[in-house]
């Protein structure tokens, strides 16, 4: 049976992805510092800054394919703690290529949006990034050194990640919309910074058939529909039966961030939606599919 690494098992991404995984492959999940417990899931505690670490565990475990979703998140911290964004969005993955290549292992580096300045919008696979926030500088170091130190590589840049978080209580833009609405409070949503919002569910499913078929290169794997967050809650509230009032519009510059956000960074979905067989979902069918998660919890 093939086996399959994903870093990162303890973030939203990863946690989905082990569990489709999970489903195809022996499957080893790690967590930095969310310990975590999954059915079919082997749970190992790995530090991608670490590189002796790095290169016992991709050694011990000789795996078929590696998925890197480990990652400094936080846009915003990233701009305060630049040496820590760098160590692990810039440097880490280049060991981890490394250790990828020496085992014959097959690298999937899944990347972000944040690596085009959101000046053109709707970006397709081999449009030239140009980041202009730090977290974004950070990744497309990283996706450069996939390419550089492993043959075997495929970037998959997805867009705002939402769906229910199962290992910790990090929210998501979707998640904590609900909770606000859900407390009868209003929020403050932007109408002037545009993505192609991604349900952690359904990329989770198309990066595990982008293994399964041996795809290489760049793939864009978000929702065809490119919207504001403001459009995204006033979608979310009306499937939620949440009150849609209490949604107000904001524009960027009324609130002092600390990274710069790009204003348009959707991406171009047609490679993905061409040659895979897994459907990216609609804003709307993934919002449905969310709730229905929440009802069988339930
Ligand atoms: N969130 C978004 O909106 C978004 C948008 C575009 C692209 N992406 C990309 O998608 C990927 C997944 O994002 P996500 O939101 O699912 O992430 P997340 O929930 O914030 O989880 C981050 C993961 O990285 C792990 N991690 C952090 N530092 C680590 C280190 N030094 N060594 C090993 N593991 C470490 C965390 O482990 P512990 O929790 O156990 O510490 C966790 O498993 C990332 O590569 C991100 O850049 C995200």
């Amino acid at each position: 049976m093939e086996k399959g690494i994903v870093i990162g098992g303890s973030g939203l991404l990863g946690s989905k992805i082990l569990r489709e995984s999970a489903k195809e492959f022996e499957t080893i999940g790690t967590y930095a510092s969310h310990f975590f417990k999954m059915d079919n899931v082997t749970v190992n505690q790995l530090d991608i800054r670490d590189e002796k670490a790095v290169k016992t565990f991709t050694q011990t475990q000789n795996p078929t394919y590696i998925i890197l979703t480990a990652a400094m998140t936080n846009v915003d911290r990233c701009e305060t703690a630049k040496e820590d964004a760098l160590a692990i969005n810039g440097k880490a993955p280049s060991r981890v290529a490394k250790c990828a290549e020496r085992v014959g292992a097959k690298l999937i580096y899944i990347s972000t949006d944040a690596v085009f300045d959101g000046r053109k919008g709707l970006y397709k696979e081999d449009d030239k990034p140009n980041p202009i926030n730090y977290y974004g500088i950070t990744k497309l170091i990283g996706e450069k050194e996939v390419k550089k130190n492993c043959k075997d590589w495929v970037i998959c840049r997805i867009s705002s990640l939402y769906g229910w978080n199962t290992i910790t209580d990090k929210q998501n833009f979707a998640t904590w919309i609900i909770e606000k609405l859900r407390k009868k409070e209003e929020i403050r949503l932007f109408t002037d910074q545009y993505t192609t919002p991604t349900f952690a569910d359904n990329a989770a499913k198309a990066i595990i058939e982008i293994c399964k078929t041996n795809k290489k290169g760049i793939y864009h794997l978000a929702s065809p529909e490119c919207m504001s967050r403001f459009e995204f809650g006033k979608k979310l509230a009306k499937i939620f039966k949440l009150n849609e009032s209490l949604i107000k519009p904001i524009v960027s510059e009324n609130l002092n961030l600390a990274a710069k956000r790009p204003k348009k960074c959707c991406l171009d979905v047609s490679k993905a939606k061409k040659e895979l067989k897994t459907k990216l979902l609609s804003v709307e069918e993934a919002l449905i599919e969310m709730k229905k998660q929440e009802e069988l919890i339930k």
